[in-house]
Order: C-alpha cells, then structure tokens, then sequence
C-alpha cells in the first residue's frame, strides 16, 4: 500500500496529462491503467492509429490521382495491408512508450491493473488498496451498443476491430455517419472498398454548420463513398464471413437490406465507469449515465474528481487534457480553467473539417445578429498548387462588435487552421483583427485571413 497525494484513474489524454501536470505541481502521483500500454484509447485503438491509418491511405490516393499531374510516372504503388498495419502499431508504440518515458521522468508512478474506489480516499488495485488525498476518475469511454447489432471485432466491427481487419474487405457498411465513420470509411474508401454509410438523420456530423455538412458529404461522394440517408438500422445477421444490414428508410417506413464483408458500427460512444463502485459510493450520474461535476470536476463524493469522455461535454482528447490541467491546478490550490466556448473539433479526412465556436444555425436559434466573412480555398493559390482547392472557411461575427463567434473550415489543413481562429476567440478579437494581422504567403492560412476580410469590406481574392 501506497500514499499519494492524487490517484488518477485511467491514463488516456485525460489522465495521463492530468497526472504530469500535478507531478509539475509537486503532488505525488499515480495513475491507475489496467491496459498493456499507457495513452487510452486515443493512442491504442483511436486518434493515433487513425491518423496512421488516413496518411498511408491517403499517400496512395494522392500517388493514384495526382501523381501523373505533376509528372511524376510510373505505376501506383500497391498495398501491402501486413506492413501498412505494423507501420500504424509502430506509431502506437512510439507514443505510447512516450508517455511511459514522461512519467518516469516527472516521477509518476504506473499502478498496473483495473481500479475501484471502496471509499473516498482509497483505490484497490487487485488485493492492494492504496491511499489518496483526492482521486480523479479519467476513465474514458466506450463505444455505446445498438439494439439488434453483434458485435464480433471480425465482421462486425466498432472503430477498435476496423484498425485490425485481417484483410481489406471487398465492400463495408458504416453505420452512422459520424467522425468515426467517416474518418476510418475514408481509409478504407481509398484502400479499395466499397463503402455505403448509413446514417439516421438527413445530414451527416450532426451538430455541424449546415453549409460544411453539404459539402463535406458532396466531396465524400466525390470519392466514392455512398450514403443512404434517413436511414434507421434495426439489426445486422451475420453470416459467417459477411453479415445482413436491415434498415428501415424514415420517410416511407420502407425495409431494406444491405451486405457487406463487414459492418462498422460507429454511432457514437458512451462513459466508461464499469467496476469502478460509482452505484456503491454514491456518486450522482447524469441521466445520459455521465459522472455529474461541479464546476472545479468534484463529483458529489468530496475528494473524488472526474474528467473527459466520463462527464459531459463533448468525446474529445483535447477536451478531456485540457480539464486533467484544470483540475491539477485545483488540487494544487491552483485556479483551473477550462473555456467551454472555444473547444475545436477536427475530422481527419481529405479534405480536414474543422470548427470552433457557434454555427449559423445556433446564432440563427439565439436569435442573434451576425454576419459571414467565407472565402473559398479555390481562390488560395498554395490549395490550387496542391490540388486541395477544395473547400472555404468560413467566419461568423457579431454584426455589431465584429467580434468573432466561430469558424467552420473545411480544406487543407484546416485542422490547424482553425487554431488561429481559436487564439482570437480566446483574446475576444474581432474579425478585423484577423484581417489586419499580416499572413505569410503563400500559405492556406491566408484563406482564414480572406474570410475575416469578408466579415468586412471584403476579401481580395475572391
Ligand atoms: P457520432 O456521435 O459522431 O456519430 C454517430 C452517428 O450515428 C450520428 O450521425 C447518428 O445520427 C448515427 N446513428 C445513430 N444510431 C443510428 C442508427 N440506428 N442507424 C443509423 N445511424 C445511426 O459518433 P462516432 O462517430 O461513433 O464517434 C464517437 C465519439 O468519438 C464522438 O463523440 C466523436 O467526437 C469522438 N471522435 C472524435 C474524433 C475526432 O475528433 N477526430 C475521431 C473519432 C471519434
């Protein structure tokens, strides 16, 4: 037994950035993961290897589509799907060993095993209980079940089985058209399957401006990924290597079927708070079986803190680090602080989709007065030369204080684009701001800056 003063349970984003920060902050600290490797689901069975995933993809896409354009000739270059796999494991283990490497360097120790709370103050790990000033539970999320649907990790596969498929499958369904589906159906899309999302509502990435939604789902098409839209999936068979997708179209009712070689079921995640002893100790949920906080992350359990996919607010990695940061300066008698309002969101495909921040149809809903600065990445000469004039960015402001309430980009890079949007946020600029900081060209950036011109007098370039 061991006395620490801050256990952290689960060492995904959440909490292993949790656990660095308070070793910073000169708490003793240890962290529960009962995984071979550190970093969660994010780094083992998510965003890294993902990542992996959509660049070797799309490094064949580019080498099938552009190549010959620039005059670069020869044959594409074929897939060896053994070696593309063990280069992603490659990019798991490094990141995960780097994590391993960080705690050993702040002095955070590793407690390996699966982690309950008997009481506050004290986590089992296997027959040992260890003692704690303040715990933080980080334990993540899991991909949620649908009724009627199996799932195997083989044929029927959520987003961990389709980063390991035996082989690349002829044809595959991805139920819903969210970022898991989309993002791990594109690689699969440009790898050579035939891929048919099905998605319940009317528009895909729900929760997305509008205007990004249309063109995104028209450029996927573009690529070849087809939809079947309004579409409610009742229950999937499985026949031995291929399996029966039965769905039901929303605005006639109407039953249809769909095979495939494999299913992706990607709708959506739900906490993980399984084995912890949540019920027992008292711990109040939310009604969508989220750990209920106060505004420092205290659970109703004095001393016991939470963080991430775990409670409310959006599934994502940056989100969950950015609360283990706050809540480490809180147990440090430090001032946490997390802005809700400024939390981007990112979906890897080609082109990226970003955002920050409101979207018309919330401003729309507010009631609230703004305007649009857009400016189309077909009018960027750095997207031009690249092939990735696809896309604009998109920038809504107060009418009146020209303070700027949100971005929408979907092109190049746009993933890091939209930081420069996320800075200004945070600084309450106005959109004038933007258009009068000097961008480097040439660069994709300065689509952003076009799009901040157009909240004004107007862009240049379009
Ligand atoms: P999601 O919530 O993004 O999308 C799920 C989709 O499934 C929705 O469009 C929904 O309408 C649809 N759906 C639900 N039931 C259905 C049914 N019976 N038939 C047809 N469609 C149905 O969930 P997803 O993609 O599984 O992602 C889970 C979480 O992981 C999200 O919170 C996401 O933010 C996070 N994530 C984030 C990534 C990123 O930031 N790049 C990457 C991957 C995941």
């Amino acid at each position: 037994m061991a006395s620490y003063d801050v256990i952290i349970i689960g060492a995904g984003p959440g909490g292993y950035v949790c656990a660095i920060r308070c070793a910073q902050l000169g708490l003793k600290t240890a962290v529960v993961e009962g995984r071979e490797t550190l970093g969660g689901t994010c780094l083992n069975v998510g965003c890294i290897p993902s990542k992996a995933l959509l660049h070797a993809s799309h490094q064949l896409h580019e080498a099938e589509h552009n190549f010959e354009k620039m005059g670069l000739k020869g044959k594409a270059p074929s897939v060896d799907w053994k070696q593309m796999l063990a280069y992603k494991d490659d990019v798991i283990g490094q990141n995960t060993k780097g994590i391993e490497f960080l705690f050993k360097k702040n002095k955070v120790d590793w407690i390996k095993g699966w982690a309950s709370i008997p009481g506050a103050g004290k986590v089992k790990v296997g027959d040992e209980t260890h003692e704690a000033k303040h715990i933080v539970i980080a334990s993540g999320s899991e991909p949620s079940k649908l009724p009627g649907v199996e799932v195997d990790e083989k044929v029927v596969v959520t987003s961990t089985g389709a980063l390991e498929l035996p082989k690349i499958p002829k044809t595959m369904v991805v139920i819903g058209g969210g970022v898991i589906g989309l993002e791990l159906g594109s690689v699969y899309a440009r790898l050579g399957t035939q891929v048919t999302v099905v998605e319940f509502l009317d528009a895909i990435t729900p929760g997305m401006d509008g205007e990004v939604q249309k063109n995104f789902q028209r450029i996927l098409k573009k690529q070849g990924l087809d939809f079947i839209m309004g579409a409610a999936v009742q229950s999937v068979e499985t026949l031995k290597t291929k399996a029966k997708v039965n769905y039901k179209l929303r605005k006639d009712d109407s039953d249809h079927q769909l095979d495939a070689d494999v299913v992706l079921v990607a709708t959506g995640r739900k906490p993980y708070t399984d084995g912890l002893g949540l019920a027992d100790l008292g711990v109040e949920m939310t009604k969508r079986g989220q750990i209920a906080t106060d505004d420092h992350w205290q659970t109703s359990v004095k001393g016991i803190y939470a963080i991430g996919d775990a409670i409310e607010g959006p599934m994502l990695a940056h989100k969950a680090e950015d609360e283990g940061m706050a809540v480490a300066e809180v147990l440090a008698g430090k001032h946490g602080h997390v802005n809700y309002g400024v939390i981007p969101g990112v979906i890897y495909t080609h082109p990226e989709v970003a955002n920050v921040g409101a979207t018309e149809e919330s401003l729309k809903e507010q009631g609230r007065a703004y305007k649009v600065g857009k400016f189309s990445f077909m009018g960027n000469g750095r997207a031009k030369a690249v092939f990735a004039g696809e896309g604009f960015v998109k920038i809504l402001a107060d009418k009146e204080t020209d303070r700027i309430l949100g971005a929408h980009i979907i092109g190049p890079a746009a993933g890091d684009l939209i930081h420069e949007v996320c800075v200004a946020m945070e600084f309450g600029a106005s959109a004038e701001d933007l258009a009068l900081t000097c961008h480097a060209h040439p660069t994709f950036s300065e689509a952003v800056r076009e799009a901040a011109l157009a909240c004004g007098d107007g862009a240049i370039h379009a």
